[in-house]
């Protein structure tokens, strides 16, 4: 049977930029199911063609680097030529390795700067005229590291404090027709941010032992959290940061372990 659910982006639009893996192809992929064109774009032209190929629903994937203002400006002009305006952006794409501030030269850190927070300005700036208002929602893809310091990430902590705030203020100016916010992932199973920043046991175990649901977070729910936001359900909120992340930005849940062990 079909509900309402099935069909609740039908005639929608959905540009996801950096939607050609992980978590935010997790996303595109959920849009197209829910009845959305989608377009999806990232670097890698090959990767971008497969990623439309594994979405279906006559997605298409596109090519183009986020740092480059002109070039994924092209990439949402071909968007909108084909599909007409859009009625919902995604600014996903990141870049993070592990490296302490003394480990890193002036261009990484500028470099995750550069494909996070400037990204999410070129994408945003770019794209609103293509929008289709009132209505359009947009949704930066953020992460704890914007509000909690992190060891071996200067650069994405200062990108994501960034981005959340660049959400704040175009949720401000551009209020009456266009909402934008943000969501928050906790650690992701099976993602290239976590091969990244949890590649062995012992950092697995420490990021673990902190998440108050005690488990990981799984891409679909992602994905949900950026339908809801996309849906009527969320049509007057606005300038908010949804963190989707099992309770790992509330505090530690590791010294309740502690505690269970001195019982
Ligand atoms: C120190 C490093 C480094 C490392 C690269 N650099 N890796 N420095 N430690 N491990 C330096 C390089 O030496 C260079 O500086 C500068 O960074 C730019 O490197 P390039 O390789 O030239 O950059 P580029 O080809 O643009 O690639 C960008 C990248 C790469 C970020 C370095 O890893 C990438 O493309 N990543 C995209 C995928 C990704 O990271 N996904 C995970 C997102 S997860 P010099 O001075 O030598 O020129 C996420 C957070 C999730 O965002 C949170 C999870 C809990
Ligand atoms: P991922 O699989 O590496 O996805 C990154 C995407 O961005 C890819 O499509 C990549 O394609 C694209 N990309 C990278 N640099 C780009 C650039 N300069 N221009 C255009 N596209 C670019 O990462 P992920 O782990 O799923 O993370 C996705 C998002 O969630 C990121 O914003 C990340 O910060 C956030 N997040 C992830 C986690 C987690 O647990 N994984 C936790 C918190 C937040 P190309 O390589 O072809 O460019």
């Amino acid at each position: 049977m079909t509900s309402f659910r099935d069909n609740l982006l039908a005639g929608k639009t959905a540009f996801v930029a950096g939607g050609t893996s992980g978590i935010n192809l997790g996303i595109a992929k959920r849009f197209a199911e829910l009845g959305a064109r989608v377009a999806v774009a990232g670097r890698d032209p090959d990767k971008a063609r497969r990623a439309a190929d594994e979405i279906g629903h006559d997605a298409i994937g596109l090519s183009g680097d986020v740092r480059d203002y002109g070039a994924i400006r092209g990439v949402m002009e071909t968007v909108a030529d084909k599909f007409g305006p859009m009625d919902i952006v995604i600014s996903g794409a990141a870049g993070n390795f592990l490296a302490p501030v003394l480990g890193m030269s002036a261009n990484a850190f500028r470099t995750v700067v550069d494909i996070d927070l400037n990204g999410t300005f070129n994408v945003f700036r770019g794209c609103h005229d293509l929008l289709n208002t009132p209505g359009a929602s947009l949704i930066a893809i953020t992460a704890g590291q914007a509000v909690n310091a992190s060891a071996l990430q200067a650069h994405a902590c200062a990108a994501k404090a960034g981005i959340n705030q660049l959400v704040r203020v175009l949720a401000l100016e551009w209020g009456p027709d266009v909402r934008v916010n943000g969501i928050s992932p906790g650690p992701i199973a099976d993602t290239e941010g976590m091969k990244r920043l949890a590649p062995d046991d012992a950092t697995r175990e420490a990021h673990y032992a902190r998440i108050a649901m005690k488990r990981w977070g799984k891409v679909s729910e992602v994905a949900e959290s950026a339908v809801f936001l996309c849906s009527p359900a969320a049509s007057y909120i606005t300038g908010t940061i949804l963190d989707c992340d099992g309770g790992s930005q509330v505090g530690d849940a590791s010294r309740l372990d502690l505690a269970r062990g001195m019982a």
